[in-house]
């Protein structure tokens, strides 16, 4: 093989830049939206499940952009799904996370832009290497990058938190559908005593984000897709976090935090996925 044909190593600094500037971009278009009086184009997975034209158009310009910068890599996106690639990486894209918040003028939303190695076909077990979560409506902007850390604008992060999880204000949130609702309503009657509080903010990529920010201590959450999640878990473990699952693919549990209050928070969790019911 020539030089010219061995694979380049990606520079995980370059993907982090690109991965905030599409973000960035992405989140201008949100934010000149005018919340309030976006209309719903379609609800997805159930009649709660909603998505506006922001949603498409963001990932429209995502793709896009990423297509003139990086035109040999994937993407997967949550509006417009697999687009293969050549190079091996691939951008695991949501455009808004947090569209129900979007809906109804709730602040709490933001454009989640992740890459990754694709190494089989597995996306949950793709290894990250650069992701940026932008929140359009408080500006507030993180980044992480693989081995360069986790960052607030340029306030580098740490995942903090209390000894115990008896007193860890803890980030949750719940699936779209009646049933996997029933389920998580279930495992928080188990959750919630044994907590500080808990917190359904409305977006995982900027609740992982916070962990990795230290104002929320733990998170877990059940269901959740590769583009809810991607650059918000590189964010925790590049803060010295660590991010467990338990279960497959999009039924597992996600669990991200310290690892003392991960480890507590999985063995409350552990018992009710293995019950008799069949899982949470
Ligand atoms: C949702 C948000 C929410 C989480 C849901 C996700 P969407 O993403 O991340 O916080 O609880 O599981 O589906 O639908 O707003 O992109
Ligand atoms: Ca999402
Ligand atoms: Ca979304």
């Amino acid at each position: 093989m020539t030089d010219a044909a061995q694979p380049t190593t990606p520079d995980a600094a370059e993907l982090m830049r690109t991965a905030e500037q599409v973000a960035r971009e992405a989140g201008e278009l949100v934010r000149t939206a005018v919340a309030g009086s976006v209309a719903v184009a379609s609800t997805k997975s159930s009649g709660v499940d909603l998505v506006t034209e922001v949603d498409q158009a963001a990932e429209a310009l995502i793709r896009r952009r990423l297509a003139e910068l990086r035109p040999q890599d994937g993407v997967l996106g949550e509006e417009e799904g697999w687009q293969a690639g050549s190079s091996g990486l691939v951008w695991v894209v949501d455009p808004i996370d947090g569209t129900t918040n979007f809906v109804y003028g709730l602040p709490n939303y933001s454009v989640s832009v992740a890459v990754a190695r694709a190494e089989g076909e597995d996306p949950y077990g793709w290894e990250l290497l650069a992701g940026a979560v932008h929140a359009p409506a408080t500006g507030q902007t993180w980044t992480a990058g693989r081995g360069l850390g986790a960052y607030a604008e340029s306030e580098r992060l740490t995942v903090g938190g209390p000894d115990s999880l008896a007193t860890a204000l803890v980030g949750t949130g719940f699936a779209y559908t009646a049933d996997r609702r029933a389920g998580q309503a279930r495992v928080l009657t188990e959750v919630l005593p044994r907590v500080r509080d808990i917190r359904r903010l409305g977006s995982a990529a900027m609740d992982l984000c916070l962990v990795a920010q230290g104002q929320l201590d733990v998170f877990y959450e059940q269901h959740l897709n590769p583009w809810d999640m991607a650059a918000g878990v590189l964010a925790v473990t590049e803060a010295g976090g660590v991010v467990e699952r338990v279960g497959e693919g999009e039924e597992a549990v996600t669990v991200a935090g310290p690892p003392a209050l991960v480890a507590e928070l999985l063995t409350v969790l552990r018992p009710l996925l293995e019950g008799p019911a069949g899982g949470v």
